[in-house]
């Protein structure tokens, strides 16, 4: 497969870090030091499906593409206010695709989830464009009183339209379930017949350190396995497109890596952590600035609940 369009779109208010001090018990000073997040956007009066909407289009456009030329669409989302049905459904109507839609949940990991299924159903279906968006709104998901969560993340949505072609040289996924280290539950409908003890759910319930520690073996392993895939070195990989979720968890990817501080684009200062929406947004952002260019391999690499992970390289050729 390859990337023919990026496209993204993120929420109008910017939440700092000073807005956040009104209300908790926290500071600029120890949110930059520990994440190196200055501030975040958002959704105050936008819906989720708008922005993956605009996201989408944005996409297209990019890709010089029309939604009667999308062949299938796969949303990766955690969390909107549809339970049923999923929120590809609802963009495929809002930008006039009749294509079949698949929603998936691998938290942050997401995107390159997506983008595995992709290069398989272009391999063995008649299919020339597909479209991925990764619309998230992991504010809705955060007690804000819990000062140790609520201040990591944003919301966005970031898309890309693949058609066929080989620039995927290498992916890997993979799962460890360690569900204790970073969950959610929701409260069912009760029925006349639930018999089992329901917790009262708050919220994002997450172990910061057992994260960060999963966090950074995990996508060192992940990042050494494609490139021995690939028989490539990381001196070969022009940019390190990771998963944005702490500088801290980025600097030290960085280390083990032992590249250059350059060849790590990063934007969570802006936006905080937009979980599976972070990286194809973050490759939407670079393109529109001009920042890739042909023949430049790229290595993707994401984590998140379950625990998820996955890494690919890619070359960049649109
Ligand atoms: N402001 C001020 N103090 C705080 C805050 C805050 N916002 N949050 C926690 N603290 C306090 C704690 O209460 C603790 O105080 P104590 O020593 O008196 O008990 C102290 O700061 C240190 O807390 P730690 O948890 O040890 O801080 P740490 O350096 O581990 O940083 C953090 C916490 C930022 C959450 C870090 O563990 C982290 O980034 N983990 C990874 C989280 C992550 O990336 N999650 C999402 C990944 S998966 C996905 O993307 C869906």
């Amino acid at each position: 497969m390859r990337i023919i369009g990026t496209g993204s779109a993120r929420p109008s208010l910017t939440v700092t870090n000073a807005m956040l001090e009104k209300f908790l018990d926290t500071s600029d000073e120890w949110i930059v030091t520990r994440t190196g997040i200055h501030e975040r956007r958002v959704i105050s009066s936008e819906r989720l499906e708008d922005l993956a909407a605009a996201a989408a289009m944005r996409a297209m456009e990019n890709a010089g593409v029309t939604s009667g030329q999308i062949d299938f669409i796969i949303c990766s989302n955690v969390v909107n206010e549809y339970v049923t049905p999923g929120l590809g459904c609802v963009i495929q109507g809002m930008i006039g695709a009749t294509c079949p839609t698949i929603d998936i949940n691998c938290a942050c990991t997401g995107f390159i989830y997506a983008l595995d299924m992709a290069e398989a159903y272009l391999a063995t279906k008649d299919m020339n464009n597909i479209l991925i968006v990764c619309a998230e709104e992991p504010a809705r998901m955060m007690n804000w009183k819990d000062r140790s969560s609520c201040i990591l993340f944003g919301d966005a949505a970031g898309a890309v339209v693949v058609t066929k072609g080989d620039d995927l040289k290498a992916i890997r996924l993979s799962t460890h379930c360690k569900v204790e280290a970073l969950y959610q539950k929701r409260r069912l409908q009760p029925t006349p017949f639930v018999t089992k003890e329901e917790t009262d759910t708050d919220g994002v319930v997450m172990n910061g350190q057992d994260v960060f520690k999963l966090a950074v073996s995990s996508s060192i392993r992940d990042i050494d396995k494609v490139l021995t895939k690939a028989g490539m070195t990381a001196d070969e990989i022009d940019l390190y497109v990771l998963h944005q979720a702490n500088v801290r968890i980025i600097e030290s990817i960085r280390h083990f890596v032992n590249q250059d501080r350059s060849k790590f684009p990063f934007n969570l200062d802006k936006y905080g952590n937009t979980s599976s929406a972070s990286i194809p947004a973050l490759l939407d952002d670079l393109n529109r600035a001009n920042k890739l260019k042909t023949g430049e391999m790229l290595l993707l690499s994401a984590f998140g609940a379950g625990f998820t992970t996955g890494a690919c390289i890619l070359r960049w050729s649109k």
